[in-house]
C-alpha cells in the first residue's frame, strides 16, 4: 500500500478474546490483525460486558464521561482501552446498565427486551469517541445488526459533522438471520427521523424497523462471508425477506470468503489438546481420539471405529433436527458422536432425549467451552455440519486442518471450502448433500463411512483436507480492494 495508510474502526459486537458466542467473534479477532499486517491503522470499538471485565484485563481508563447522544437526552460512559495485538487499541464502552448483565445478547428466555436500546448507545458511543479521541476513520467497518444503524446515523445525525465528512461505510453481514428487528415507536431512540429514514427504501421492514437493513441500506459497500451465500442471499429461498433490498445493492455487495487463526487452530501447536500431530505424523490424532472417549465416558470400543462429532449453536440453522432424525440409524452403522453445543432450550432437550437413550455412544456437553472444541476437533474422524443455511460456517475450516473430514450440507461457505471426495480421481476433502432432508444427511454419512472402512482412502481424504489453505491474508487483500474501491467511489482516495 502507498500513501497513507487508510485508517479503520471496526466494529464488532463480540471480539474473540473478549466476547464469543460464535465464529463472528473469530472473524472480529483476526480480520484486524490481517488488515494491520496489509499496512492499515485499526482500531476497534465494542461493550464492555460483564464478561470482559470478569477477565481483568490490563489496560487503562481514557475516557471519562463521555457525553453520548440518546434519544432526547445524554447519557455518558466511560471507556477503558485494551489492545487486540500489538498497535491494535480496543476500546470498550462502559455503561453498566446496558452491559453488565450475564450474557451478551439475551438469557435463555430471549433477547434482553432492550437490544436497541443496548446498541443505538454503542453505535453512538462509538462515533461520539471517534471525535473525542480525534480519530477520523476512513472506513467504518460494520458487522451484523449490531453495528447496523452505524450507516444510517452517518447520514442523519452525523450528516454534517466535519469529523466523519472523508469516512465510507461497510457492512458485513454474517448472518441473515438475526435482523435486529424493533417496533417502529422506537425510532426516536435511534437518533434518526421518521421522514427520511422510516420507509421501504429505508430501514423500515414489514412494519418494523431492522438495523440489518439499514445496514445493507446505508453502507457504501455490503459484503458477505462467502461468495455463494453472497449469491443465495439474494433469492427468496436464502433471502429471509431481505431478498429484494440485496438484490437491488448487488452492484455493492461482495462475497468474501473469511479466513480462519492458524495461531489458534492448527493441530501442531494446538495447547488445548493432549498430543500435537501434523500430516507425517499422525500418531497424535490417535491419542486425542482415546482421549477424548475416555473423557467423554464414550464406550472404550470407539478406539477401533469411527467417531463423529459436532460443535455448534444449538440454533434453529444449524440442522440439529436432521441429526436427531437419524441419530438410532447412524448409531445402528456403529459410529459414536459427540455434540458440545450452546442456545434454544427446545434443541438441548430433545439431543438430551437422544442422548440419554444412548450412554457411551452419544456423548453430549451443553455449554460453551472453547478448550473442549479444540479437543474434540483434534479427537473425532468426522465432522458433522447439516446446517440449512450457512453464511461461512467456521468448523469446517478448522476441521480440515485437523484430519477430521467433514459431512456437511451443499450451502454457503461450506460449498465454497468443502470439495466432495471423488473416489476415482483421489481429490476431495469430504462430503457434501444437496437437499436438506435426513436422508441425503444418512446417505453422505454413510458414503463417509465406505470410505473410513478403507484406510489408505481415508488417509488421502485426510491428507487432502490438511494441506488447504484458509488463512486471512488472501480474504484480507479482498477486503482491502473493497475499502479501496468505496474510498475511490467517494473521492476520498486519489
Ligand atoms: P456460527 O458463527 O454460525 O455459530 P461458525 O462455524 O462460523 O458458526 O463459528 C462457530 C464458532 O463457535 C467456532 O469457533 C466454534 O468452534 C465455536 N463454538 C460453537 N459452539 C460452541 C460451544 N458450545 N463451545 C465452544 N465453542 C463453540
Ligand atoms: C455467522 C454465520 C457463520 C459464519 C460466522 C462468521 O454467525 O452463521 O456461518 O462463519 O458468522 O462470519
Amino acid at each position: 500500500m502507498t500513501g497513507n495508510p487508510i485508517k479503520v474502526l471496526f466494529l464488532s459486537p463480540e471480539v474473540v478474546p473478549f466476547a464469543k458466542s460464535g465464529g463472528l467473534a473469530d472473524v472480529a479477532g483476526s480480520l484486524p490483525l490481517a488488515l494491520k499486517r496489509m499496512g492499515m491503522d485499526v482500531v476497534l470499538v465494542m461493550p464492555y460486558y460483564r464478561t470482559i471485565k470478569d477477565k481483568h484485563l490490563k489496560g487503562r481508563w481514557v475516557v471519562k464521561d463521555l457525553e453520548v447522544p440518546f434519544g432526547n437526552d445524554r447519557l455518558q460512559a466511560d471507556v477503558f482501552m485494551t489492545s487486540l495485538a500489538k498497535g491494535i487499541p480496543v476500546y470498550l464502552i462502559d455503561r453498566e446498565d446496558l452491559y453488565d448483565r450475564p450474557n451478551l445478547y439475551g438469557t435463555p428466555r430471549g433477547d434482553y427486551y432492550d437490544n436497541l436500546e443496548r446498541f443505538a448507545f454503542f453505535a453512538h458511543a462509538s462515533l461520539c469517541l471517534m471525535e473525542s479521541i480525534d480519530f477520523r476513520p476512513d472506513i467504518i467497518h460494520c458487522h451484523d445488526w449490531q453495528s447496523g444503524l452505524i450507516p444510517a446515523i452517518l447520514k442523519g445525525p452525523y450528516g454534517r459533522s466535519k469529523h466523519f465528512s472523508r469516512t465510507a461505510t461497510i457492512f458485513t453481514i454474517h448472518n441473515l438471520g438475526y435482523q435486529g428487528l424493533f417496533p417502529a415507536q422506537k425510532l426516536p431512540i435511534t437518533g434518526l427521523d421518521y421522514r427520511n429514514f422510516f420507509h421501504a427504501d429505508g430501514l423500515e421492514f414489514w412494519g418494523n424497523m431492522s438495523l440489518l437493513k439499514s445496514g445493507i441500506v446505508y453502507a457504501d459497500a455490503v459484503t458477505t462471508v462467502s461468495p455463494t451465500y453472497s449469491m443465495e442471499i439474494q433469492t427468496s429461498e436464502y433471502g429471509m425477506g431481505m431478498e429484494g433490498i440485496l438484490q437491488y445493492r448487488q452492484e455493492f455487495l461482495y462475497g468474501i470468503l473469511n479466513g480462519i487463526d492458524y495461531h489458534q487452530w492448527d493441530p501442531a501447536k494446538d495447547k488445548h489438546i493432549p498430543e500435537t500431530y501434523y500430516p507425517n505424523r499422525m500418531k497424535g490424532k490417535m491419542k486425542c481420539k482415546d482421549a477424548l472417549i475416555q473423557e467423554m465416558n464414550m464406550d472404550a470400543s470407539f478406539k477401533n471405529k469411527p467417531l463423529a462429532g459436532m460443535i455448534s449453536r444449538l440454533d434453529n440453522q444449524k440442522g440439529l433436527d436432521l441429526l436427531v432424525a437419524i441419530l438410532e440409524k447412524i448409531l445402528a452403522l456403529d459410529m459414536g458422536l459427540i455434540i458440545l453445543g450452546a442456545g434454544d432450550v427446545k434443541i438441548q432437550r430433545a439431543i438430551r432425549k437422544t442422548a440419554d437413550h444412548h450412554p457411551g455412544r452419544v456423548g453430549l456437553y451443553i455449554g460453551f467451552n472453547e478448550p473442549l472444541a479444540h479437543r474434540i476437533m483434534a479427537g473425532v474422524d468426522i465432522f458433522l455440519i447439516p446446517s440449512r443455511y450457512e453464511p461461512c460456517g467456521l468448523t469446517q475450516m478448522y476441521a480440515l486442518k485437523y484430519g477430521t473430514v467433514p459431512v456437511a450440507r451443499a450451502t454457503g461457505g461450506l460449498q465454497d471450502t468443502i470439495i466432495p471426495f471423488d473416489k476415482s480421481t483421489g481429490e476431495g476433502n469430504g462430503f457434501l448433500f444437496g437437499p436438506h432432508a435426513a436422508e441425503a444427511f444418512l446417505a453422505s454419512i454413510e458414503q463417509a463411512l465406505e470410505c473410513y472402512k478403507d484406510p489408505q482412502t481415508w488417509k488421502r481424504i485426510q491428507s487432502n483436507g490438511m494441506q488447504a489453505d484458509f488463512s486471512w491474508d488472501r480474504s484480507a487483500e479482498m477486503y482491502t480492494e473493497v475499502y479501496q474501491t468505496v474510498l475511490k467511489k467517494r473521492n476520498i482516495l486519489a
